[in-house]
Order: structure tokens, then C-alpha cells, then sequence
């Protein structure tokens, strides 16, 4: 399979929910690139619409939240893995269709937050892998049993054999990640969404499971869009960066461009807010979220006019930032940055490219 081919684009996507209270514009005009084999990390503050940007790939979006623009492309592989593709339009999809389900968990598959939210607590390990195995692929209860246990050898599950026979509940926090990812992979999916797999678990742990997440993905050829807080996790697994900011990804660019030449005042911002290690073992803190940019991200209800990051930017230009809204620039092939202090570029600038 060509590497470095896109496989799903997202085309100015805006997902809302429909409140009594008011609109919450949880995507609002996002722009992303997934390409085949390749890690996409995503990071911006809390609230910013990571979450819900994955789950509007996967059509998963609750009532009263909907797709209202935007369009969501998967350029799925074909089966003989020729190089050639089908064109699917997820967002034109009907979200409970047979077409949708047979990507979702199988092409597309999700590694959620919460590990307990994503197993049931009343059917065994087992029970959920085979059903996700049989669901999608045509084979007998006892080769969907053999394939589960496969898999959760896979992800150094110990013991397999029995582990496959346990209650999440039974489980440490980290083996039920590992039967969560197992299940996620069952189906050998294209494109692995890994919302924050390790934030419940412990430094030593997550090291574990990254480390296992790349090697199957090495092994499976897939693609991960790997949502996180931790830049510190982005730069261990990522290749490619999208920065969000309410609702927009405010800068996209390689893994090394972000940590050396980032410029979105809310990325250096992101960048500067990294604890230290020293200091935050000093303060006894295992694990810190990002919040250190100067201000609050505003209550989702507002609409801001201009650049949404603007009442917390240190460099605001006055007359533009409060007024304009800063379009998606590219100072160069693979560097898209929304801000206005880089408009000079884009008079000159080169054509967006993948
Ligand atoms: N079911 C819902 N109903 C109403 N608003 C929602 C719902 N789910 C999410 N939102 C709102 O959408 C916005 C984006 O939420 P989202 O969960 O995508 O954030 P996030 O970037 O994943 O944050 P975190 O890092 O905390 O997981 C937030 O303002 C959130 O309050
Ligand atoms: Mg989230």
C-alpha cells in the first residue's frame, strides 16, 4: 500500500450541539489531513473539539449535536490493496446505515478516553472481542475466539488463554487498556483514533502501551489520529500536528516543525507551558494538563469576532485580531498556521499541499 497517500481529509467541518441555554460550536471549521500509515497527534486545550472532531469522523455525534457543514472524505483502500481507492463521503452517510457500521470498528476503530466507558462490565473480555470479530468478519465463533486470543497476545496481555475469560472489572488499569486496544484492532482498521488511550494510567504504563501502539501499527500498516494533552506524548508518536483552538485547528505542520518553528502564538504558547520534569517532580506532580496560557478559553456559548485566540495573545494586532477573521495560510508546502501576523506570506505564498 502507497505510503503518504491521504486517507481521510476533513474539509471545514462544524459540528453543534443545539442547547436550550444556546450553541455550542464544538467544531467550527476544521481542516485535517489523516495520511495512510502515518500518526496524526492532536492537541489544544480542554473543550477545544478534539473529541468531538473524531466522533463526527466516525458519525457518532449524540442529539442535540449535529453536522451542520463541512464534509468528512475517507479515501478507503481497496480490498486487493492495488493502490487504487473509493471515495467515501462520511458526512453524506445516514449515521445509523449499514455503510457507516461497516467502517465503524472495522476500518475506523476508537480507543476512548475512559477505558471502563468503552467495555461493558457485565460480559467478559472475550464476549466483546469475539463479537467485534464477528460482527465484521465472516468467521465461526471458534476462529473468532482463536483470533482474541491472538490479538491479546498481541498486546502482551498475560495469559491470554485466561485473561480472555475475565470481567474488565477484574483487570488493572492497564491490561484493561490493552484488551481495549486489542479489541480495537481485531478488525485490523486503517485508521486507529486513540483519544487520550493512557491518561487514566501511570507514567511507567503508558510508556508500555505507546510503545506497543507504535510497534502494531508498524506491523498493521495503519494510520492513528492520537488526541492528547501531553506534548510530550505528541512528540513520541506523532508525525504530523494539528494545533486546535476552539473549535479550528490553528496550526498544522510535521512533528519536528511544531517543537522547533512553531508559529501559532497559541502553539508557542502550548510549548511554553510544558512543565519541566524537575520541577514537577519538585512539586510532586505526576502528570499536568495544559492550561498555563495566559486567560480562560471563553465559555462555549460565545461567538468571538475576529481570531478566536485573541483576547489571550500576546502579540494582537489592534484593528485586525478583534475584527478579522484569520483565514488558513501556508507559508510553505506542509505549514498551515491561521494567523494574521503571517499574511505577508501568503501573497506570495505556495499552494496548500498534502
Ligand atoms: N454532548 C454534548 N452536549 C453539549 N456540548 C458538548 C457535548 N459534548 C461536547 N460538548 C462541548 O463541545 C466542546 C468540545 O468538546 P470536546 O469534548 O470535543 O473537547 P476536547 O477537546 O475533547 O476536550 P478534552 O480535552 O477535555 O477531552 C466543549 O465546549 C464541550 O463542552
Ligand atoms: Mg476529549
Amino acid at each position: 500500500m502507497p505510503e503518504n497517500q491521504v486517507l481521510v481529509e476533513i474539509k471545514d467541518l462544524h459540528t453543534y450541539f443545539f442547547l436550550a441555554e444556546g450553541v455550542v460550536r464544538a467544531v467550527d471549521g476544521v481542516d485535517l489531513v489523516i495520511k495512510r500509515r502515518q500518526t496524526l497527534g492532536v492537541v489544544g486545550e480542554s473543550g477545544c473539539g478534539k473529541s468531538i472532531t473524531s466522533l463526527s469522523l466516525l458519525r457518532l455525534i449524540p442529539p442535540p449535536g449535529r453536522i451542520t457543514q463541512g464534509e468528512i472524505l475517507y479515501y478507503k483502500p481497496s480490498a486487493g490493496d492495488n493502490g487504487s481507492v473509493d471515495v467515501i463521503n462520511i458526512t453524506a452517510l445516514n449515521p445509523n446505515g449499514r455503510e457507516i457500521r461497516d467502517i465503524r470498528g472495522n476500518q475506523i476503530s476508537m480507543v476512548f478516553q475512559e477505558p471502563m466507558t468503552a467495555m461493558s462490565p457485565v460480559r467478559t473480555v472475550g464476549q466483546q472481542i469475539i463479537e467485534a470479530i464477528m460482527l465484521h468478519q465472516k468467521v465461526n465463533k471458534a476462529e473468532a475466539r482463536k483470533r482474541a486470543i491472538e490479538m491479546l497476545a498481541r498486546v502482551k496481555m498475560p495469559k491470554p488463554e485466561r485473561t480472555i475469560d475475565d470481567y474488565p472489572f477484574q483487570l488493572s488499569g492497564g491490561m484493561r487498556q490493552r484488551a481495549v486496544i486489542a479489541m480495537a484492532l481485531s478488525c485490523h482498521p486503517h485508521l486507529l483514533i486513540a483519544d487520550e488511550p493512557t491518561t487514566a494510567l501511570d507514567v511507567t504504563t503508558e510508556a508500555q502501551i505507546l510503545d506497543l501502539m507504535r510497534s502494531l501499527q508498524n506491523e498493521l500498516g495503519m494510520a492513528i489520529m492520537y488526541i492528547t494533552h501531553n506534548l510530550g506524548v505528541v512528540a513520541e508518536m506523532a508525525e504530523e500536528v494539528a494545533v486546535m483552538y476552539l473549535g479550528k485547528v490553528v496550526e498544522q505542520t510535521d512533528v519536528k516543525t511544531i517543537f522547533l518553528e512553531p508559529l501559532h502564538p497559541y502553539t508557542q504558547g502550548l510549548l511554553s507551558s510544558i512543565p519541566r520534569l524537575d520541577e514537577s517532580i519538585m512539586r510532586g506532580e505526576k502528570r499536568r494538563r495544559l492550561q498555563m496560557i495566559k486567560g480562560m478559553v471563553p465559555d462555549p456559548y460565545t461567538r468571538l469576532k475576529g481570531c478566536p485566540f485573541h483576547p489571550r495573545c500576546p502579540k494582537v494586532i489592534g484593528d485586525v485580531c478583534d475584527q478579522v477573521e484569520p483565514a488558513s495560510i501556508w507559508v510553505r508546502p506542509g505549514h498551515m498556521v491561521r494567523c494574521h501576523l503571517y499574511a505577508e506570506a501568503v501573497k506570495s505564498g505556495p499552494a496548500p499541499s498534502h
